[in-house]
């Protein structure tokens, strides 16, 4: 069967700047790594993909696969590397990959915030510090005001769970804490933030559309045994906290999904990060928060580490076949990103997981469109699925 998307609908791949622009050097990630270092493959920061100098080669394969829309990060440790001092080379930078990706006909979706802070800012306080706010709210103002012009759909924060998660109960991520009320004050800061920055967006772009980014993992057990209140307690806490703080001053919500959250074991197929494959769990999402806001929804983040390729095409697919349906049934999705364009760091766990619908070769710096990212291709040019 033929499932035809809506017109209009936005086809694209996602990057964040730490994991693919290479020497981040300002960033509070390149600080831990250099002082406790925490990537689990022993690797280091470095060069990543060298996004930061190859994103027009980039942006040409992107258009060679059809997307016609594109999220990336504005990385606020290359635009702050001191304090309350913008350096507008940086912001000169990321106008010409904005004006690449429109000479390209690829709509640019730049995210404010993607686990990644100044280092400075980190060891001031981070996000507990009572200002953090007040702080990026003047480093939004201040990227807004010199690339505004050019962007219709901003993203500010993303996934401000998975940032608290394991960043600041886990140490998985910088800062690195294990402290429940660092914790705390840090999710306060960040709802703050989010309405900071769409305030001042609003206020020099009206016509902006503006919006947060969340994870969303609900509970979903084999057989309806939970009590409702038990499910609902988990899934405010996996999904839903912030978006319901952070609905009311945007237009859009962006989901990323990726597996859901489960109690006891499942036979479905898994990725190379051990993560199930469920692509009705994407539809569900997108029901869940589509059914408590009412706003419209970008996938901003889907996607499977595979190294060998042989199971991408089909969980995109299936994947984009679950959207269909959430369209089918009332939700308003207006687009889906790929995570990601590009083979990268993948955080904490090092290069290894293969995300990339580009394999990108980390010695030579070689970029090579694998056979999945056809299939993706061809689904974006048609606009239309065959289930
Ligand atoms: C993050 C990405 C990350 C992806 C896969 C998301 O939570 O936003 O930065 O690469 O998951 O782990």
């Amino acid at each position: 069967m033929k499932k035809i998307f809506p017109k209009g609908f936005f086809w694209g791949s996602g990057t964040s700047a730490i994991q693919v622009e290479g020497d981040n050097n300002w960033s509070d990630w390149a600080y831990y790594e250099k002082k406790k270092p925490f990537i689990k493959s022993g690797e280091i920061m470095g060069k990543e993909a060298d996004h930061y100098n190859k994103y027009e080669e980039d942006f040409k394969i992107a258009k060679k696969l059809n997307l016609n829309a594109h999220r990336f990060t504005i990385e606020w440790s290359r635009i702050e590397k001191e304090p309350g001092i913008y350096d507008e080379n940086e912001t000169e930078h990321y106008k010409k990959v904005i004006n690449k990706l429109k000479s390209l006909g690829i709509e640019p979706f730049p995210t404010l915030h993607h686990f990644s802070n100044p280092a400075w800012f980190t060891k001031n306080g981070g996000w507990a510090q009572k200002e953090a706010p007040e702080i990026f709210a003047k480093f939004v103002e201040f990227v807004v005001n010199r690339l505004g012009n050019d962007v219709n759909y901003w993203l500010t924060i993303n996934e401000p769970n998975t940032y608290i998660g394991l960043g600041c109960l886990t140490k998985t991520f910088p800062p690195l804490k294990i402290n429940p009320l660092y914790a705390y004050k840090a999710a306060k800061n960040f709802i703050k933030a989010h309405e900071l920055s769409c305030s001042i967006i609003k206020n020099l772009y009206p016509r902006a559309l503006v919006g947060p980014i969340v994870n969303i993992q609900l509970l979903t057990p084999k057989k309806k045994v939970k009590p409702r209140l038990v499910r609902k307690t988990v899934n405010l806490f996996t999904s839903f906290y912030f978006a319901d703080k952070m609905h009311q001053s945007s237009d859009f919500l962006g989901v990323n999904y990726y597996f859901p959250y489960r109690i006891g074991k499942t036979r479905n197929e898994r990725t190379d990060m051990n993560w199930e494959i469920y692509p009705k769990g994407l539809y569900d999402s997108i029901m869940a928060s589509w059914e408590r806001y009412k706003l419209p929804v970008f996938i901003t983040e889907n996607g499977i580490a595979d190294t060998e390729d042989t199971k991408r095409a089909k969980y995109i697919t299936e994947h984009l076949s679950a959207v269909h349906n959430a369209i089918s049934d009332g939700a308003e999705v207006n687009g889906y990103f790929y995570w990601t364009l590009l083979d990268n760091l993948e955080l904490a766990e090092g290069y290894w997981p293969k995300f990339g619908l580009v394999e990108v070769n980390f010695k030579n710096l070689e970029r090579k469109i694998k056979k999945s990212a056809l299939t993706y291709a061809e689904i974006c040019k048609n606009n239309f699925i065959e289930d």
